[in-house]
């Protein structure tokens, strides 16, 4: 186990150190660069192919929405990923052994980093990397509570770029990154390939990195997943125009634009887009904007990947895969990556 008060000597940054059982042992502040959602909104629209960058979805609506969307019947990847990571607990542990510090990037719904705990033997510690500080002080906190044998703390950081991570944080044990929910899917291709890199260049040889990852499938089902009946995935969609309304004095209603969400079979890539019923014209902080009718603004990408699809990308970063595990439908996949 580490000592919970081993971070006292630690940088400025540090803003919570508590030796005490069921609190945060630390969070780290790493002051991630200030997003510009403005200048983002007016340069993607700017653009031919107009676009939203999906990490504005998440404002407090849009994580409840994305809440919602993960339990509506045809979002199969939540609900298949944890009945997943339940089934192969004992493995996972087989390989990882004990004394494990465990490194989450991002920190949404913690039912994922509560299954993985509660089968690795003996965790030392859980680290948790969220953009969002407000969502990691929730998550650390809770997790301390409920573990509080763990040396549980947390880094305000923007993940998806290199994060270095802090040499104080770990006890020179082995440490398991951890990165749920194929939220890998939701960069280009080459971007998940850097991030593997950068995963793999904060971890020593023999370190572990366990990910989630949609496959690729038919359309059958994916088409489904993200036009879900109840109108939730169409929600959150259109809650990123909401958000400009709010947030950059956007003139934009709702009513002309409609939910689009496709599988591109050659890219292996769900769309989602915002498509313009009308010609119209709106304002965006003091800029304006025109839309023909069936233009669309382009707001994700989710990659799916076949398992050696992704292997490959795993192995080109610079690690070997140890294990992958798929459900009984061939739905989801579960990688054990160690690091070469
Ligand atoms: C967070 N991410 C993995 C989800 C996905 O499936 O790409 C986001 C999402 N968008 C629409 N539904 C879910």
């Amino acid at each position: 186990m580490m000592d919970k008060t081993a971070f006292d000597a630690a940088a400025p940054e540090r803003v919570v150190d508590s030796p005490l059982c069921g609190a945060p042992a630390f969070l780290l502040d790493r002051h991630p660069p200030k997003v510009d959602f403005a200048a983002d909104v007016l340069e993607g629209l700017s653009r031919p192919q107009k676009q939203i960058p999906p990490k504005y979805f998440y404002d407090a609506r849009g994580s409840d929405l994305f809440e919602r969307i993960c339990r509506t019947p045809e979002y199969y990847v939540t609900r298949t990923e944890l009945e997943l990571l339940s089934d192969i607990g004992p493995d996972i542990a087989g390989i990882a052994g004990c004394d494990v510090t465990v490194i989450e990037f991002g920190s949404g719904s913690d039912a994922k980093i509560r299954r993985l705990l509660d089968a690795l033997p003996n965790p030392c510690a859980y680290v948790a990397i969220d953009i969002s500080r407000a969502a990691l002080e929730r998550a650390i906190e809770d997790l301390a509570r409920d573990y509080a044998d763990l040396t549980v703390g947390g880094i305000v950081a923007d993940f998806t770029t290199p994060v270095e991570l802090p040499p104080e944080a770990f006890s020179g044990g082995k440490k398991l990154a951890f990165f749920p929910g194929s939220t890998i899917g939701n960069m280009e291709r080459g971007h998940a390939r850097q991030f593997l890199a950068d995963v793999r260049a904060t971890l020593a040889q023999g370190d572990g990195f366990l990910v989630g990852v949609d496959l690729r499938k038919g359309r059958d089902i994916l088409d489904p997943a993200y036009n879900d009946d109840e109108g939730v995935t169409a929600a959150f969609n259109l809650n990123v125009l909401r958000r400009i309304n709010r947030e950059l004095g956007g003139t934009i209603d709702l009513g002309k634009f409609r939910h689009l969400a496709f599988y591109n079979e050659a890219d292996g890539r769900i769309e989602m887009h915002l498509q313009s019923t009308a010609d119209q014209r709106f304002e965006v902080a003091g800029a304006q904007i025109a839309m023909t009718r069936d233009e669309t603004i382009h707001t994700e990408n989710s990659y799916k990947y076949s398992v050696p699809e992704f292997i490959l990308a795993a192995e080109s970063a610079g690690f070997c895969a140890v294990r992958t595990w798929k459900d009984r439908q061939s739905l989801f996949s579960i990688h054990y990556l160690a690091a070469v």
